[in-house]
């Protein structure tokens, strides 16, 4: 049986140390009970602890009951806030060690229609309300006071965010020319993030709370993330690497580095069998990070496309400094105890990269593997 030394040590990440390098990332179930969490969300989460994942970051919850990309898309505040305590103490009852973030995000101009408010910071399209720069502030508060609901619920920190084209992506791009103090230069446009981390930190009551951000790296349209400017399709990764130093500066404790955007820009986000090499760019941008920072540490995205293969990949990256951490999406619906049967040299199902998951969010159903499980492989089928 083959042993991965690196992937199975443990790592520090701010003041907490996660048992091994696995994580699970933010998957979007579209699976909550009026936004409280539910107990198929339960079961999932408690299925990811049993895997023996390092980390795992709690899937897109919203900030605000009217932003919300998934007709049922979680959503913390005071009236769902037991729901997600009883998540936490669950997963914590049956592993105490393992880090729980939750990623906490507001869908902006990716809202839905039919049961939301998609918000523009620019460039409003029919249908969408240009935000007011009041309204920003609103949505800073929104994100502060969810991180501390939390910590309150007894999660290990944050994931905020900003990327895959949601709204703390979009007032990061270069596109984003609003005259206010949120948009035109790279501080007014890193402002949200820069404002929200200090103040939460202030905010805290336990200074170890772990606070991270996911980001695309390279969002692949015109003025997105990793271009310079509003008119720049082609990757110029300068302002994204100011963005890392950044992050670092303010005292943040991870980058979670992914690209792309879901539904535009697929590929790039999460490669499938034709488009299977865009893995090598998820590396190239996670390398990057790596060789900017000290102390924040680096997750990198887009393993489940190699299945086997990325154990050894993930091995050789970790050796390398290339990354702290591997992230693993529709791997982990696919098996969600697969770090511990690599342990135990179990068989593991890999995600075939068959993009059933991803047509099941787009249409608006619950989430699962369509290829290991019948539940959503029917769901599919239904019209
Ligand atoms: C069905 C589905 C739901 C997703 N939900 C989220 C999410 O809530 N937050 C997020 O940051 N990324 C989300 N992603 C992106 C994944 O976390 C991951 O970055 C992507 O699938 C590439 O990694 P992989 O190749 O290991 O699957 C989702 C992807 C899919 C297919």
């Amino acid at each position: 049986m083959k042993e991965y030394p690196a992937l199975f040590s443990p790592c520090r990440i701010g003041k907490k140390t996660a048992p091994n390098r696995f994580v699970a990332q933010p998957m979007e179930g579209n699976d909550s009970d009026n936004g409280s969490v539910s107990n198929m969300e339960i079961e999932k989460y408690i299925q990811l602890v049993k895997g023996d994942w390092g980390v795992i970051i709690i899937e897109a919850i919203s900030v605000s009951s009217a932003a919300l990309a998934r007709k049922n898309q979680l959503i913390l505040n005071i009236d769902t806030f037991n729901s997600f305590k009883n998540l936490v103490t669950e997963m914590k009852k049956k592993a105490p060690d393992t880090i729980i973030l939750f990623q906490i995000t507001h869908s902006g101009r990716r809202s839905g229609k039919k049961f939301s408010q998609p918000t523009a910071l620019y460039n409003a399209e029919e249908g969408e309300h240009l935000l007011e720069t009041e309204e920003i502030e609103e949505i800073k508060n929104n994100f502060i006071e969810t991180a501390l609901l939390a910590e309150k619920a007894g999660a290990d920190g944050i994931d905020f965010k900003m990327c895959h084209g949601y709204f703390g992506c979009e007032i990061l791009r270069p596109a984003n020319i609003r005259s206010d103090r949120w948009g035109g230069s790279f501080e007014n446009r890193t402002r949200l993030l820069n404002e929200s981390i200090t103040e939460i930190r202030t905010k805290l009551k336990d200074k170890s709370f772990i606070l991270g951000s996911r980001i695309s790296y390279y969002e692949g349209i015109r003025g997105g993330c990793g271009t310079l400017n509003e008119d720049e399709l082609i990757e110029d990764l300068k302002q994204m690497d100011l963005l890392i130093l950044l992050m670092e500066s303010i005292g943040m404790d991870y980058v979670n580095i992914s690209a792309g955007i879901p539904g535009v820009t697929s590929e790039i986000t999460r490669p499938t069998p034709p488009s299977k090499l865009f893995y090598l760019h998820q590396f190239r941008y996670a390398k990057r990070a790596k060789s900017l920072v000290s102390k924040m540490k680096v997750i990198g995205s887009a393993y489940s496309i190699l299945k086997e293969e990325g154990l050894d990949l993930a091995e050789e990256n970790i050796l390398d400094l290339n990354t702290d951490f591997i992230g693993y999406g529709r791997q982990i619906l696919s098996d969600p105890l697969f770090p511990k049967k690599i342990t135990d040299g179990e068989k593991v199902d890999y995600c075939t990269a068959c993009s059933g998951c991803s047509k099941l969010l787009a249409s608006q159903k619950y989430v699962g593997c369509v290829v290991t499980n019948k539940y959503y492989r029917d769901l599919l089928k239904e019209k």
